[in-house]
């Protein structure tokens, strides 16, 4: 039995400890924000944070996220809403703003690779509150492995991160 807490909440895995933590999430959690991609640590679909730092679930196994904190895409709104100290009623209705950024930039095309654009994005805007187009850049394709996307929807990503870091930064003046 390992000890995870994914999006808050304290889970019990009865799974080999070598197992994936994305086939944790999305089999035994179903828990389907997380994608898989390639299987190889190669393109970013599977993406979660770990303890607020993007990783790449397709090859972490379910052994070295014992005791941590796992936050999928399912599980921003509830994030953010725990930073901004949120009342119950508003943190239910809420997005995460990366997700409502992404929304009104009609960022995705296929969308495939989407969870990890916008799990990188609330790593970068957890770290770094406007951050300039070639910070995002370097964001998202240093680390691992680029994060990438085949239909090519980087442009719009760029916007979406701004979007969202503009967003961000009025809600924690408010
Ligand atoms: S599926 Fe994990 S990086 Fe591609
Ligand atoms: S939107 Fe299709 S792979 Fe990125």
């Amino acid at each position: 039995m390992t000890t995870v807490t994914v999006n808050g909440v304290r889970r019990e895995i009865q799974a080999p400890t070598d197992t994936p933590l994305l086939y944790v999430l999305r089999n035994d959690l179903e828990l389907t924000g997380p994608q898989f991609g390639c299987g190889l640590a190669q393109c970013g679909a599977c993406s979660v944070l770990l303890n607020g730092k993007e990783v790449r679930s397709c090859i972490m196994t379910l052994g070295s996220a014992a005791g941590k904190e796992v936050t999928t895409l399912e599980g921003l709104p509830a994030r953010w809403a725990k930073q901004k100290g949120l009342p119950d009623e508003e943190a239910a209705k809420t997005l995460h703003p990366v997700q409502e950024a992404w929304i009104e930039e009609q960022t995705p095309l296929c969308g495939f690779c989407q969870n990890g654009m916008m799990i990188k994005a609330t790593e970068l805007l957890e770290r770094v509150s406007s951050p300039t187009v070639t910070e995002i850049k370097d964001a998202f394709t240093s680390g691992v492995s680029p994060h990438l996307c085949r239909c090519g929807s980087y442009t719009a990503i760029i916007q979406a991160v701004q979007r969202a870091g503009a967003a961000m930064a009025k809600r924690s003046q408010a």
